[in-house]
């Protein structure tokens, strides 16, 4: 059953029934300031970070789910509505949300009135900017009151929801004229406060939690909304909220708009006051006074629409499929943005206060962003370098507003520093620019201790050749890219995190996946050592990188597929001996990614093992057969339930390694057929059965093992999005940035007759016109640009600013 439907015209995805499965949600918001906003207005906003800027509350879990966001609510003559249904949940004669690129806009009707809200945040603005119309479709005239609402966070969303004996008496508001101020702790070490402002005078308003909704009540049944008469509080400590209110008289036909906005002022310390305790609200009005009329507000939404425009253009296909084209062309790229903005921080399963910025994942992220504003890219990439240390290593997440590193999820992740190759090459490839290499980056943010960015990549390199185990497999540390494979850990301890602790010191467990992982990584570093003549370092590479090859086909392989790993005792993982957990994904996909032992039919036997124990109808499983018990030398991962998460759950973040893998075959049938069945819009139909929204990827679908298998969860912040715009468009479809070009190598299914792929690359258009007249699945029989023969398969960079027309004939 479907809940709505995509507009690809607008760009949208049409909610049609309040009752979605689960909050479906949209992201607003592009550098600084972000909202994430449900298909009935819950969510809630911050400055940078989640956790440190938390402006309006949200409480997580809570019952009914998803309550509290910018709510309006309508009293017509005693008839009590929200646009968004909820919270009010009166019966709506009509709702619609519209999900688009950075912005909302639900609409709902009731007794003949319309109310339409548009929610975004402008381009370069620390505010999000509600447009709320009302219109009187009756014969009659409406008397109607409008009251707003947000309740504030104190800032630190932690503290907020633990500190109470504190919090209830440090709440802090001024109120002038139409604008609600938030000053909670701005005297002493803040420098910020939030307002919630309206372009029209009010009739009235509530700053205090308590007098608005009633102690007894809930964001339903506001008593000041049900009486139909603001309390005109000021807040003093409890719970500080904002709510206006407006009395709206619409003649019949008549509409009227009126703009919200709720934003976020820093002051300098010499300018914090305007007198005594009385907050300078300078910017606060500047920012105001820029979003005060319709024609402002379209016109800043134009400017966002063409921002998107802008970034979409960079890569469109034409495939015949409309599912595949607006993944590629729409929704993936969007979310791609969204996880580089906030990596894993804050969605509905990322509650924004327990991870920030992961160094694998931001890293990770990058190659389903760079090619959109690769200035961003590079600056990210010098924060995620900068929290590494002199050997390599790094810690695993770093902070948003400090860009400083923490240990708060552990820190020895062995993987870890190979994905800053991944990330640094995708950028040169994109951009051509090799000068990021020679910039001074910190070592542990100490400006002293910096050294170039090629130092990085070379230490992230030699990470690994320093730190390997007793088969000369790389040790895994804490664990590799699966969190939960702790073979270091030992915990028995349930009030300890497997992240954090590591119990047994001496371990010498190892991990193939990070063996693949350096294969091919290590080939990335070395020809980009080529590219800049750094030919002795290349040498020295390569010698550990075809040890590292050797090592896996004689220490990795189990005979119809490669080990995942060596536990601390050094037995195997990942071996048919084994009675669970025969087989494990994650090796299977970079080994293969790394062609290892392809020659000798490693590569196919480890992928046609894939596909017999680890495919399912709604995509690749991520070990078989799952665990049913602890293990306590394995950690976290044995403690899913079978067919969850890391334990044989549906983990779409790798099912793209197997993908890719299988274009090393090029079996482009197969390829594309593990793409489809994880894709969120080819999933829509089966809605009901999926949870979670169909227009973005999801971290895990529930594997064969589980309960429900097919069941999404962890929808948006997931490296799923960049690895399957990375494997569709660079591996299946074939359009990959190189060093000295645009390389074309699609691997496809046989049925496809062509494809069309409009990429702007280094500032030139190349319109790519593939053609598959024999039915093949992989090879370039000709490339033409311009009409003029190519030899190979790389289209040579352009002279910029013009378009060329490329034709490619596979055979
Ligand atoms: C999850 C992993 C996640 C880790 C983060 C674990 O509980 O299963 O997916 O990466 O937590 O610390
Ligand atoms: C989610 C984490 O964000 C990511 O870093 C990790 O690799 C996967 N889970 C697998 O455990």
């Amino acid at each position: 059953m479907k809940y709505g439907h995509f507009d690809d015209n607008s760009r949208e995805y049409v909610i049609t029934n309040p009752r979605t499965p689960w909050p479906w949600i949209n992201y607003l918001g592009n550098e600084d300031f972000f909202s994430l906003m449900s298909n009935t207005a819950g969510g809630y906003t911050f400055y940078k970070d989640a956790k440190f800027r938390r402006l309006t509350r949200y409480r997580y879990n809570n019952v009914p789910m998803d309550n509290g966001g910018k709510y309006f609510y309508i009293n017509d003559g005693g008839t009590i509505w929200s646009p968004g249904w909820k919270p009010v949940k009166t019966e709506l004669d009509s709702y619609e949300c519209r999900h688009g690129m950075s912005y909302t806009k639900i609409k709902g009707a009731k007794n003949g009135v319309e109310a339409e809200v548009l929610f975004f945040v402008p381009l370069k603005t620390w505010a999000e900017v509600q447009k709320v119309k009302l219109s009187n479709t009756t014969k009659e005239v409406k008397k109607l009151k409008l009251f707003s609402f947000v309740e504030w966070c104190l800032w630190n969303a932690e503290d907020d929801m633990a500190n109470f004996q504190r919090n209830f008496s440090t709440g802090e508001v001024e109120i002038e004229g139409s604008v609600l101020y938030h000053k909670t702790e701005y005297k002493e070490r803040r420098n910020h406060f939030a307002y919630y402002g309206v372009n029209t005078p009010i009739n009235g308003y509530d700053t205090d939690r308590e007098s608005f909704v009633g102690l007894y009540n809930g964001f339903e049944a506001p008593q000041v909304v049900t009486e139909g008469k603001p309390r005109n509080t000021e807040a003093h400590g409890w719970s500080p909220i904002a709510s206006h209110y407006i009395e709206v008289e619409l003649k019949p036909g008549e509409s009227k708009d009126f703009i919200f906005v709720l934003g976020y002022v820093e002051n300098e310390e010499e300018d914090k006051w305007e007198s005594k305790l009385v907050i300078n609200k300078t910017k606060a009005k500047e920012t105001l006074a820029k979003f005060d009329s319709v024609a402002k507000v379209e016109a800043a939404l134009a400017e966002l629409r063409l921002y998107w425009d802008n970034l979409l253009s960079i890569y469109t296909v034409e495939s015949g499929d409309e599912r595949l084209d607006r993944m590629v062309n729409i929704w993936n790229q969007y979310q791609c943005m969204v996880t580089f903005n906030m990596s894993r921080s804050a969605s509905f399963f990322e509650s924004g206060i327990g991870r920030g910025m992961g160094f694998r994942d931001s890293n990770q992220d990058l190659v389903g962003f760079v090619h959109q504003i690769p200035s961003r890219a590079r600056e990210r990439i010098f924060d995620i370098a900068s929290t590494q240390f002199e050997d390599g290593g790094c810690y695993h997440q770093y902070q948003p507003l400090t860009k400083r590193g923490n240990n708060a999820v552990g820190g020895n992740f062995n993987d870890d520093p190979l994905w800053l190759i991944l990330s640094t090459t995708a950028y040169i490839k994109e951009t051509g620019d090799y000068s990021l290499l020679d910039e001074m980056v910190p070592f542990d943010n100490d400006e002293t201790r910096a050294k170039t960015h090629f130092e990085h990549l070379k230490a992230s390199f030699y990470h690994v050749v320093n730190n390997l185990g007793p088969h000369k497999l790389p040790l895994i540390g804490r664990a590799d890219w699966n969190d939960c494979l702790n073979l270091n850990c030992f915990s028995k301890n349930p009030n300890e995190s497997f992240q954090t602790t590591e119990n047994k010191s001496g371990g010498t467990a190892e991990s193939v996946m990070i063996a693949g992982l350096f294969v091919v990584y290590g080939r990335d570093y070395i020809e980009l050592c080529k590219k800049i003549g750094k030919n002795d370092e290349a040498a020295e590479a390569q010698k550990h990188v075809d040890a590292m090859v050797e090592t896996i086909k004689t220490q990795g392989w189990d005979g119809e597929w490669y080990l995942r790993a060596y536990d601390y005792f050094g037995r195997k993982i990942g071996t048919n001996e084994a009675e669970e957990s025969k087989i494990f994904i994650e090796s299977q996909g970079w080994c293969t990614m790394a062609g290892i032992g392809l020659e000798d039919g490693m590569v196919e036997k480890s992928l046609n093992a894939v596909k017999e124990r680890l495919d399912t109808p709604h995509g690749i499983v991520l070990n078989n057969p799952a665990f049913t018990k602890y293990y306590i030398e394995y950690g976290e991962i044995s403690t899913y339930p079978a067919g969850y998460k890391e334990n044989a759950g549906i983990f779409c973040h790798n099912n793209p390694w197997i993908i890719i893998g299988e274009t090393v075959l090029g079996r482009g049938d197969r390829a594309y057929d593990y793409w489809q069945k994880i894709a969120p819009a080819f999933r829509e139909e089966i809605s009901d059965l999926h949870k979670v929204e169909p227009y973005v990827y999801a971290q895990m679908i529930a594997g064969k093992d589980a309960f429900k298998p097919g069941e999404a969860k962890n929808s948006w912040l997931t490296g799923t999005a960049a690895w399957n715009y990375y494997a569709i468009t660079q591996f299946i479809l074939g359009i990959k940035p190189a060093y000295d070009g645009l390389q074309v190598e699609p691997c496809i299914p046989a049925a496809w007759k062509g494809f069309k792929v409009t990429r702007k690359f280094r500032g030139a258009t190349y319109v790519i016109d593939v053609k598959n007249p024999n039915g093949v699945q992989k090879g370039v029989k000709s490339l033409k640009v311009d009409g003029k023969d190519v030899a190979g398969n790389i289209i040579p960079i352009m002279p910029e600013g013009k378009t060329y027309q490329v034709e490619v004939i596979l055979g």
